[in-house]
């Protein structure tokens, strides 16, 4: 039995988990949302290992095969850490993402979104200049997690929150714009609309990317998805039947 655990801080790496579903490689995944403490974005670094590896133990109760760090934030400060307690390989989304744009010109205009910590943390920036990208422009949105969250994912208070956090931006010259967060692929027709010139780097398309090139999973699994949560799993089983169209 092949298992992927999938560990996010709340609903959002729902995302990320369609994307690893649509594959059909997996007889099942294990998703854990940590949502009695989420956001994670604006916390230190120290609480986010904690939290991380807590979850680590609760879901090596489920013999999982692998362990998708689907927050940006928890794999922009804990991965190392779950990669030394993990029994199991542990693929962080950040690497993934960066991994994506190995084939990308060198001199593209980079725009980076993510949470506070996850653009604090400078991880994507460092692994971005370690691939050789310079023009890397990194902006914390954090007021785009709630406007997900409340379905306000287009329409005129979201554009205003674009136009607010991008305001001295020349939208027209970004070519690369990396969704570093669970939550903002849900975004996608905001962000087209905003960059029209400018491809999207999404974490769930890079995870499976990654899973892809570096493990010889095979075949077309009836793929079934466990739900679980710290806090209110009724809430997290809405919004999976919402967004994937499944249930818990
Ligand atoms: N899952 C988080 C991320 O991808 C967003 C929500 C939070 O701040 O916990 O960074």
């Amino acid at each position: 039995m092949n298992k992927c655990g999938i560990f996010d801080s709340g609903i959002g790496g729902i995302s990320v988990a369609k994307e690893i579903l649509k594959t059909k490689l997996f007889d099942e995944i294990i998703y854990y949302g940590d949502t009695a403490r989420v956001p994670y974005g604006n916390k230190n670094e120290s609480t986010i290992i904690r939290y991380s590896l807590e979850a680590l133990e609760f879901l090596k109760n489920f013999d999982i095969n692998f362990l998708v760090v689907a927050c940006n934030t928890a794999s922009a400060v804990a991965v190392n850490e779950l990669k030394k307690e993990a029994p199991f390989p542990v693929l962080g989304v950040i690497e993934a993402g960066v991994e994506a744009l190995k084939n990308e010109d060198k001199n593209s205009n980079i725009l980076l979104v993510g949470t506070k910590r996850t653009i604090k943390s400078n991880k994507y920036q460092n692994l971005l200049k370690n691939k050789g990208f310079q023009n890397i422009t990194a902006i914390a949105t954090p007021l785009f997690v709630p406007l997900v969250e409340e379905g306000l994912v287009e329409g005129e208070i979201t554009d205003k929150i674009f136009d607010m956090y991008f305001k001295n931006i020349d939208k027209e010259k970004i070519d690369i714009v990396i969704l570093g967060c669970t939550h903002y692929p849900f975004l996608t027709k905001t962000f087209e609309k905003h960059f029209k010139n400018a491809k999207l780097i999404h974490s769930g398309q890079a995870i499976v990317k990654m899973i892809k090139n570096n493990y010889n999973l095979k075949g077309k699994k009836d793929t079934k998805i466990r739900l679980f949560a710290s806090d209110n799993p009724e809430e997290l089983r809405n919004r999976a039947e919402e967004w994937l169209n499944v249930g818990g």
